[in-house]
């Protein structure tokens, strides 16, 4: 039986109340190791805030197709399943600083009914706080952060849409380094670079919009290798993503996608189509570039 509760605080957020699942209708779903040991499920369901918010999108997913990994951000809260379920937060840069971030995450356990995240991320290297350098702020929430994961409030806690630099500024500034760096990737936006340097530094990589918000989808060679394998284009697209080590979060509010999206561990791509795939990217950005943030 699965009990949700609609929020009074806020339209997107739900209260998780009771789910008891049948052991069959888990996802077996592989994981990635965090330096800390904690293993995060390779394949999550987004949520999005605008028109991309379902409450029963999410129930299906979790009760339907055994999905245990959930991405949510303070702009586009969802209620979930705690105890066998990955659990991502995100901190807006509205509530960067060492008193906010910390009462921000706070709240958002409340608001969420949960007593901890299974990972926090700082979403956006760019603060709102004029007169302090973006630096000086990331350094003081990063601290907020390591305290709330020293005070078992968040398991892990990782950054979002953080290039080189950022990592660099945090490396130097601070004492945790990221679990997680959670950034733009699909087959049009592949920062390789930026993905050796977190495998190198022991910092997770997890892609967002792997279906580039859906136009990869009708690009024609991605269309040939989804003929190939009798599968769908959004299917190769994750495919290809977990083939390639990357964690990774399609949303979607239908029921009949997110099944769709889910089928995707019982077939291989080719090395000669991964390549074939790899070979797409054209710089194109989706959601936000963060190239210019200091
Ligand atoms: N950290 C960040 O800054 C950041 C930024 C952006 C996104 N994210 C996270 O990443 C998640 C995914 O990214 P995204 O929502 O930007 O883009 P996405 O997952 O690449 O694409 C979502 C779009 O594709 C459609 N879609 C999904 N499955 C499909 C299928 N099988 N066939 C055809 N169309 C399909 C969805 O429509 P329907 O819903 O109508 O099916 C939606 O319009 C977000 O939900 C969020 O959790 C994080």
């Amino acid at each position: 039986m699965v009990l949700f509760h609609n929020s009074t605080l806020t339209s997107f957020c739900l209260h998780f109340r009771q789910v008891n699942m049948s052991d069959t209708s888990v996802l077996h779903c592989p994981t990635v190791p965090l330096s800390n040991g904690l293993q995060i499920p390779i394949f999550g369901l987004g949520t999005s805030h605008f028109g991309g918010y379902s409450h029963d999108a999410i129930v299906y997913a979790l009760t339907e197709c055994g999905v245990r990994h959930i991405d949510t951000a303070k702009r586009y809260e969802s209620g979930i399943p705690r105890r066998d379920l990955w659990v991502t937060d995100k901190l807006w840069p509205g509530d960067y600083g060492y008193e906010a971030a910390k009462k921000s995450c706070i709240d958002s356990c409340s608001q969420m009914g949960v007593k901890y995240f299974d990972l926090f991320l700082m979403h956006w290297p760019g603060s709102m706080r004029p007169g302090c350098s973006n630096r000086e702020v990331r350094a003081e929430t990063w601290r907020a952060l390591e305290e709330l994961y020293e005070e078992g409030v968040c398991h892990a806690i990782g950054v979002s849409n953080f290039l080189v630099h950022h990592l660099e500024q945090l490396k130097e500034d601070c004492s945790v380094v990221p679990h997680v760096n959670q950034v733009e990737y699909h087959p049009f936006q592949q920062p390789n670079k930026l993905k050796e340097y977190c495998q190198q530094e022991g910092i997770v990589f997890e892609g967002y919009s792997p279906l580039a918000k859906g136009q990869v989808l009708s690009d024609p060679t991605v269309l040939q290798i989804a003929e190939k394998y009798r599968r769908t284009p959004a299917q190769i697209c994750i495919r290809w993503s977990i083939q390639n080590g990357v964690v990774t979060i399609p949303k979607s509010v239908k029921e009949k996608r997110i099944k769709e999206n889910c089928q995707v561990f019982g077939f291989q791509l080719e090395e000669l189509d991964m390549a074939t795939l790899g070979s797409l990217h054209d710089e194109r950005h989706v959601t936000w570039d963060p190239t210019d943030v200091e």
